[in-house]
């Protein structure tokens, strides 16, 4: 990281406010480690122009100290095209830097770690798609963001989980279909099914952190956890999201317990999210089930410093493949969620 940094009387300035967001899960003499990190990206971001879009699944110092804007898939997209800075750090994986570079190609995107992947979006090719829509002539593709730009320059429209549901109902509507091809969460296009009664011809993908956790389980909570309420993320397996409260994105599970003040609940999703949540909801008590996505976490406050420091790694995409999958995002982002 080059220059060792130290806890000064500056920094402890700088970041005092910040701690208590983040006392419960950072001991004192990791704070100390921490703030000068912290204090050091928040002064390069002034510096740079830049801000730093973070992911509900981003630990809890990224999440509540160097975060600008945090939020789901769709939030971050949305804000991506809106900012005004002139360098987007994502504090997320690669297919949402590429969104972001897709909607604000004129800015500079930076991913901290560039192996930041997906299991969805590394299942599903530009060429499968192609081989799809031979295959099922007609049907709308409605791709999911956690895609590459190949993917969504193949599609007619893309969707998060926040706004599946509205995103199926009215593609399907605008095509005069009762069909359509959803790729590639194989889960959470049958839960959209589930939700709207339009048919969905999909692909083999799963989220490797959602596709583990079974109806056992949530059962097993239950029993163990009476009156605890159960949230769970659609790219859950069905029969998990049977066995929910409620079922919604990243930014929707948050919301419900910000707005329901559940005594006790368990969020069937990436693990740090609750200790995001936990925060700024002390009255909840959260039980914690600890799946961990290998690629958000490998976006670190070193990392983003490392970034912000070399103005890396930047985030290409090929303006013609960019400009294709730039309408289906579009598309998207004009449904009302
Ligand atoms: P959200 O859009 O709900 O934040 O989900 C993104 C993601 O990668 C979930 O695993
Ligand atoms: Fe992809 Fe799942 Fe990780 Fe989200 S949690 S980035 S869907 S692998």
């Amino acid at each position: 990281m080059g220059v060792e940094l130290a806890y000064t009387d500056a920094v402890a300035r700088a970041t005092d406010r910040l701690y208590p967001k983040v006392a419960k899960f950072v001991p004192p003499a990791e704070w100390h480690a921490y703030a000068p990190v912290i204090a050091e990206i928040n002064r390069l971001k002034r510096e740079k122009n830049a801000v730093i879009l973070a992911h509900n699944y981003m630990t809890p110092e990224i999440f509540h100290c160097v975060g600008d804007f945090v939020g789901d898939s769709l939030a971050l997209a949305r804000e991506a095209a809106r900012t005004d800075a002139q360098v987007i750090v994502q504090a997320g994986v690669h297919f949402m830097a590429e969104t972001s570079k897709i909607l604000s190609p004129q800015k500079t995107v930076l991913i901290p770690d560039m192996r930041a992947g997906c299991s969805l979006a590394s299942s599903i090719t530009g060429a499968d798609v192609r081989l799809l829509k031979q295959k099922y002539p007609g049907l709308p593709v409605v791709t999911y963001v956690n895609t590459s730009a190949d993917v969504k320059a193949e599609s007619d429209i893309c969707c998060t989980s926040g706004n599946a549901v509205k995103v199926v109902e009215a593609i399907a509507s605008d095509f005069g279909t009762d069909t359509v091809i959803m790729i590639p969460d194989k889960y959470l296009a049958r839960n959209v099914a589930a939700q709207t009664g339009v048919k969905v011809i999909t692909w083999e993908g799963a989220c490797e952190v959602h596709e583990r956790f079974t109806a056992d389980e949530i059962r097993d909570y239950r029993a163990a956890h009476p009156g605890i309420v159960v949230l769970a993320h659609p790219e859950c397996p069905p029969e998990v999201v049977a066995e929910a409260d409620f079922a919604g994105s990243t930014a929707a599970m948050i919301d419900y317990v910000g707005v329901h003040h559940p005594q006790r609940v368990v969020m069937i999703t990436e693990c740090s999210m609750s200790d995001n949540v936990a925060a700024e909801n002390p009255g909840t008590e959260f039980i914690r089930p600890c799946n961990l996505c290998p690629h958000m976490k490998r976006i670190t406050l070193d990392g983003i410093l490392h970034s912000l420091q070399t103005m890396t790694h930047e985030v290409i995409v090929d303006p013609a493949i960019a400009a294709r999958a730039r309408a289906p995002i579009d598309r998207m982002l004009a449904v009302r969620a």
